[in-house]
């Protein structure tokens, strides 16, 4: 092969930081690789079309037909950053089903759909990657998938979103009132395009099921996840918690146990002098416990177009050499334990 030829879905915070990196870095790229990487096609919306990004792109890159996105030649990996349930997941069926690489950065997608989309990957002898899904740059789907495989898993406790993150050390250091906390959240581009789903939890939970899921090696649907956002949390909590030597902090957790796994997302007083406890700003940390090695803390920024970007490119890195060394599918997810989730009343 001449290159390898990469196609993005999407131009928005995320899509276009990693359509800019791929398009500026191409050199740097494909000399980390030993061989040429292209960025063939972007798919955008039509009202993309006048934004300022698209202006830094190559002519003839940007386009606004799937079919045309699909069919162009040389297109060996296809990047889904658009977010959201639909149309992501017809698309990235239909970029395996045709043999192509794909990495998203969508946790909502692979949550709900993890089991379908690994197995057209195999089906189809290709690769499914989803690095950026859960905690931006931070590594953590590869650690899971290879570097911590060894272990049993006893335990995962994890600060896994941003947004929320960023709300609770300015509410807890400054005094900030949450609506400020949050505007600011967004208008630095952690939050999601529905803020509630931070705020509520249910990205900390689509983000738990995923490790859940690849760690316990079994189907976790996320609702199936007890989930309690941060929205009721009060001045007064922040003033008790402090008084009393802990931080607020909005944890996901999982571990087994007999024959169940335990899952939920919810906001815990922590003493001060832990380490999730210190973790503040829209920096993620995720605890892991594995019978082998002890604790592991990964620790990053866990939201942004920057840092998310890393971890998308990284995976594009990664599928590149797949392809160059003719390796269809090496992804450890396995979903065949019949592990449920344990209900929080039990
Ligand atoms: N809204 C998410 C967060 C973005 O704040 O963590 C990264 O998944």
């Amino acid at each position: 092969k001449e290159y390898i030829g990469v196609g993005v879905i999407g131009l928005g915070v995320v899509a276009g930081q990693v359509s800019k990196v791929l398009h500026e870095r191409e050199e740097f790229l494909s000399a980390q690789l030993g061989f040429p990487l292209k960025l063939k096609k972007v798919k955008v919306l039509p009202q993309d079309m006048s934004r300022p990004l698209a202006k830094l792109l190559p002519e003839g890159v940007l386009t606004t037909d799937e079919d045309d996105f699909f069919n162009t030649p040389g297109l060996d990996i296809v990047v889904e950053a658009i977010g959201g349930e639909y149309p992501a997941f017809n698309l990235l069926s239909r970029g395996l089903k045709m043999g192509k690489c794909v990495v998203t950065s969508n946790k909502e997608v692979i949550a709900k759909h993890a089991p379908e989309l690994v197995k057209l990957a195999r089906e189809n002898n290709t690769g499914l990657r989803c690095e950026a899904s859960v905690g931006g740059g931070i590594p953590l789907i590869s650690p899971f998938q290879y570097d911590l495989a060894a272990n049993h898993i006893n335990g995962i406790y994890a600060i896994i979103n941003g947004t929320t993150n960023y709300i609770l050390t300015r509410m807890a250091k400054e005094g900030l009132d949450f609506e400020t906390a949050l505007k600011q959240a967004q208008s630095l581009g952690y939050a999601e395009a529905n803020p509630s789903n931070d705020i509520e939890g249910t990205d900390a939970v689509y983000k738990l099921a995923i490790m859940a899921s690849i760690n316990f090696q079994c189907k976790v649907k996320p609702e199936d996840i007890y989930r309690e956002g941060i929205s009721r949390l009060t001045s007064r909590d922040f003033c008790y918690a402090d008084e009393l030597g802990f931080n607020i902090k909005l944890l996901a957790i999982t571990k087994p146990g007999n024959g169940q796994i335990e899952a939920r997302v919810h906001p815990v007083f922590l003493p001060k002098d832990e380490w999730l406890a210190k973790v503040d700003g829209v920096f993620n940390a995720v605890l892991v416990e594995g019978d082998l090695v002890g604790p592991v803390l990964f620790q990053g920024q866990g939201a942004g177009a920057s840092a998310t970007s890393s971890a998308v490119v990284a995976d594009v890195l990664a599928a590149a050499q797949d392809i160059h060394l003719g390796v269809g599918n090496r992804m450890r997810w396995n979903m065949d334990k019949p592990l449920g989730v344990k209900p929080m009343s039990d």
